[in-house]
Parts: C-alpha cells; sequence; structure tokens
C-alpha cells in the first residue's frame, strides 16, 4: 500500500534556526531524487532484476516504489539505499496509484502505464492535487491514451491504457518531466517518438534509458536539441549508482557560504551540467566553491564540493539558465539577501506550479524577515543586505520542503532566529536534513 496515506503534517512540525558556530565537517547528501523515481520506474519495465544503491528513501520515492509495485513489479529494500527492482508487463493496480507530493513520480508513472493494457486511477496530497497534469495528459493523449482528469486537469486522473502511436513534440515549458513521461509511453508506442527541446533539461532519463541498452538519438540542430527514441526499445536489468542530489547539497553548500568561519567538503554530488546552474550561479557572486575529484557514476559526473564562507555580490539570472536550477531558486534567493546589491532572477514562471507557488513563498518568506524582494511577473528580484538580514520571523513554509529548508538555512546566519511552520515536508526529498545539518555545527531544532 503506498505510504502516501500516512500523514506528513504533523502538530510538532515547526522548527527553528539559531546563528550558528562556523559549520565544519565532510558530509554526503541523500541520493539525487531525478534518478531515484526513474530507476525504480526502468527497473520495474525492465527485464530481469535491477541492483540499486544510494536509492534516495525521500517518501516522493517510496511512494513511486509503492506505485510499481501495485503495476505488478517486485521492489524490495535489501540495506539502506540498496534494493532490487524486477520488471514486469505493467497490470492494473487494485488500489488507486497515490503519488503524495511527487509530481515528477505521478507524471512519469503516467507516461510508463499508458502503453500497457490496463486501468488505473492516480492521486496524490493537496498540494500535487493542485498542478496541473495536462502537460502530460495532452501529448499522451495525441499519442493515443484515454485519461481522464478531474477539473481544471487535476488529479485524480483516470487512465485506460493501450496501443499508443508515436508523437514529435515541442517541450516549449523545458520540462524534463514532460519529457521523460513521453519517453516512457514511447516504450511500448509503435510509431517514432521524438522530444524536441528549445533549451535542454535535465536528461538523466536520456541516460538511464541507455545504460538499460535502450537505443536513445540525441541530436543538436538549429530549433533545438532532438531527442528520439530508437527501434530498440526493450529494457535489459542493470546496475544503477546514484550519486547525491545536487538539489539536496544546495542546502549546507548555501549554508557553508553564508555562516562566518564555515568550510564543508560535500562528498559524491551529482554534478551533470543541465543541473548545475546553481553552482555556476554561485560562482559568479563571488562564491569560494570548488569541484574536485571529478569522476563519472552510472552514466552521470560526480564531484566532491568544497565550500567555504565569504561575501556575496548580487547577480543576474538569465532565463535560459532557469531548467538546470529550477528547484535551487529558493536557495538561491536567500544567498541573495545576504549579498550586496540586487539580484535579478528571471524566467521564473514554473515556479507558480511547483510543490507551492514558491515565487509567492520566497517573497513572502524574505519580506517576513526584514529582506526586500518582490516579483515582477515571472522576475524574481532580491535587494541584498550586504551581510546578514534581520530574519527574527516565522515563515509559511506552505507544506514545502524546500522553502522550509531554505529559510531553516537563513536562520543560521541571520540576526535573529527563523522559524518554519511546516518542517516535516522536508522528509519528501532530504530525510535527515535537520541531524546532517546539526552534526556540522547548524543550531537547528
Ligand atoms: C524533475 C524535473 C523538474 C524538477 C523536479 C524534478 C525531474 O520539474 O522541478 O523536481 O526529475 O524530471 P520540471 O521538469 O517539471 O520542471
Amino acid at each position: 500500500m503506498s505510504m502516501a496515506t500516512t500523514p506528513l503534517l504533523r502538530d510538532d512540525d515547526r522548527a527553528e534556526a539559531l546563528a550558528s558556530p562556523a559549520l565544519r565537517g565532510v558530509i554526503e547528501v541523500p541520493g539525487d531524487k531525478s534518478m531515484s523515481h526513474r530507476a525504480l520506474i526502468l527497473g520495474a519495465l525492465a527485464e530481469g532484476t535491477t541492483r540499486i544503491s544510494g536509492l534516495l528513501e525521500g517518501q516522493d520515492v517510496l511512494d513511486t516504489a509503492a506505485a510499481v509495485r501495485g503495476f505488478g513489479a517486485t521492489a524490495e529494500r535489501l540495506a539502506p539505499g540498496a534494493w532490487h527492482v524486477t520488471g514486469t508487463r505493467w497490470r492494473s493496480p487494485v488500489i488507486p496509484v497515490d503519488c503524495g507530493n511527487s509530481g515528477t513520480g505521478v507524471r512519469l508513472l503516467m507516461g510508463a502505464a499508458a502503453g500497457f493494457s490496463l486501468a488505473a486511477q492516480f492521486t496524490g496530497d493537496r498540494s500535487l492535487s493542485r498542478r496541473p497534469m495536462e502537460r502530460v495528459l495532452d501529448p499522451l493523449r495525441a499519442m493515443g491514451a484515454d485519461f481522464d482528469a478531474s477539473e481544471g486537469g487535476r488529479l485524480p486522473v483516470r487512465l485506460r491504457g493501450g496501443t499508443l502511436g508515436g508523437l514529435c513534440f515541442r517541450n516549449e515549458r523545458a520540462s524534463a518531466q514532460v519529457k521523460s513521461a513521453l519517453l516512457l509511453a514511447g516504450l511500448q508506442a509503435q510509431g517514432e517518438v521524438e522530444v524536441v527541446e528549445p533549451v535542454p533539461t535535465r536528461d538523466h532519463m536520456e541516460n538511464m534509458l541507455r545504460a538499460f541498452g535502450c537505443e536513445v538519438e540525441i541530436c543538436d540542430e538549429a530549433d533545438g536539441r532532438h531527442i528520439r527514441l530508437g527501434g530498440r526499445r526493450a529494457l535489459a536489468a542493470t546496475s544503477v549508482r546514484i550519486p547525491g542530489d545536487p538539489s539536496s547539497a544546495a542546502f549546507p553548500l548555501v549554508a557553508g557560504l553564508l555562516v562566518p568561519g564555515s568550510e564543508i567538503i560535500l562528498r559524491s554530488v551529482m554534478v551533470n551540467p543541465l543541473r548545475a546552474g546553481l553552482f555556476a550561479t554561485l560562482a559568479e557572486m563571488g562564491a569560494d566553491l570548488r569541484l574536485d575529484h571529478e569522476r563519472s557514476r552510472s552514466g552521470e559526473q560526480v564531484a566532491d564540493i568544497k565550500v567555504r564562507f565569504g561575501p556575496l555580490h548580487g547577480v543576474v539570472v538569465p532565463a535560459e539558465r532557469a531548467p538546470s536550477m529550477i528547484d535551487e531558486y529558493p536557495i538561491l534567493a536567500v544567498a541573495a539577501a545576504f549579498a550586496t546589491d540586487r539580484t535579478v532572477m528571471h524566467g521564473l514562471a514554473e515556479l507558480r506550479v511547483k510543490e507551492s507557488d514558491r515565487l509567492a513563498a520566497i517573497v513572502a518568506g524574505l519580506r517576513a524577515c526584514g529582506v526586500d524582494a518582490w516579483d515582477e511577473g515571472d522576475t524574481l528580484i532580491v535587494e541584498g543586505c550586504g551581510g546578514p538580514p534581520p530574519g527574527g520571523a516565522d515563515v509559511a513554509a506552505h507544506d514545502d520542503h524546500r522553502i522550509a529548508m531554505s529559510f531553516l538555512v537563513l536562520g543560521l546566519a541571520s540576526r535573529n532566529p527563523v522559524s518554519v511552520d511546516s518542517a516535516g515536508m522536508i522528509a519528501t526529498s532530504f530525510p535527515g536534513f535537520a541531524p546532517l545539518m546539526r552534526s556540522l555545527g547548524a543550531r537547528i531544532s
């Protein structure tokens, strides 16, 4: 049964961060969330048993594990992060597929299931039930899938899967979730499947499909990147080693930049260039940040990241960079609050439809902490304080894990403590966040 049925919000969900002494230590953050979802789903479609190590055991990924079991695959946990997944032809789940808080989980699973002869209902928590699904349902319908959504293209969504044809789709929203859902559906489709990306998005699905033996052609042309499924689409089980999630690493990393005297090493973080926009932006802001021991692991680039406290200055972040750091704007906005001068971040329309309206949540949280910040359309502007902002607020996290972690990081270096009203959701992506931060010296209760 899906673990998403367990309520994550409790009365004791509040957390508080206080000005901390220098943060020091060598840490590893949990496995990458995007790769973890994909490893479970591809393993559940492949012939044979896939061995996964470093799987993120956050609630989002556990919900995907429960979902693939519902479709008939086997997913077993042998030890922390070590899982075996045995694939099968997917069949109708007997209970609804509850994807909890995870947009990635539900959108990828809808794509993966669409080409099987089955019936399924997809559900999620309060936040996920507010998020738009038409972005995947429309192109999947164009391939021939029969989806019935709730009002406004929301969950619950009913699927009657069956034979799919091909599709050539232009990914104007720059969504890796949409691209991945279509490639997954394409595994069962009869025709050509091609996604064209005016701006490339994270390519973990392409990399992992290849690791499972599927043919994927990638070609950069004048109108963007063309990603095409080849003729060989059967998947063969493999081994996947999942490195640390750069989107989780972002929190201790920025904390190290902001808390005076800090020096932190983050081991084995995935640094795929299509996920590395935050590192580039922080470097432009003057951050003392170094990537060491760059290497490859399961088809992805990995490095150790060394970060040291130091002053930052404001920058302009172009819209084209947004897909490579789409989940990192809340923590970048916190870094910008400590910088000298103004930081302007363009092209953030997608932040309105994440786990919360992140643009609104960032602006409200920063203002509550005494920072001048505002949005103009899909641009976010933060007037840096040139040092520690006042803090001293109880910030509304809107049940959003990344908003909660971002403002706790702010509180580690602001002049007054910062609390967040709901920290329980942090477990969806970064289980063990508070103890790991405390092991560096952070004062988070
Ligand atoms: C993800 C893609 C991004 C990101 C999400 C994970 C993925 O969403 O925000 O956390 O694993 O494909 P979009 O592709 O919808 O921007």
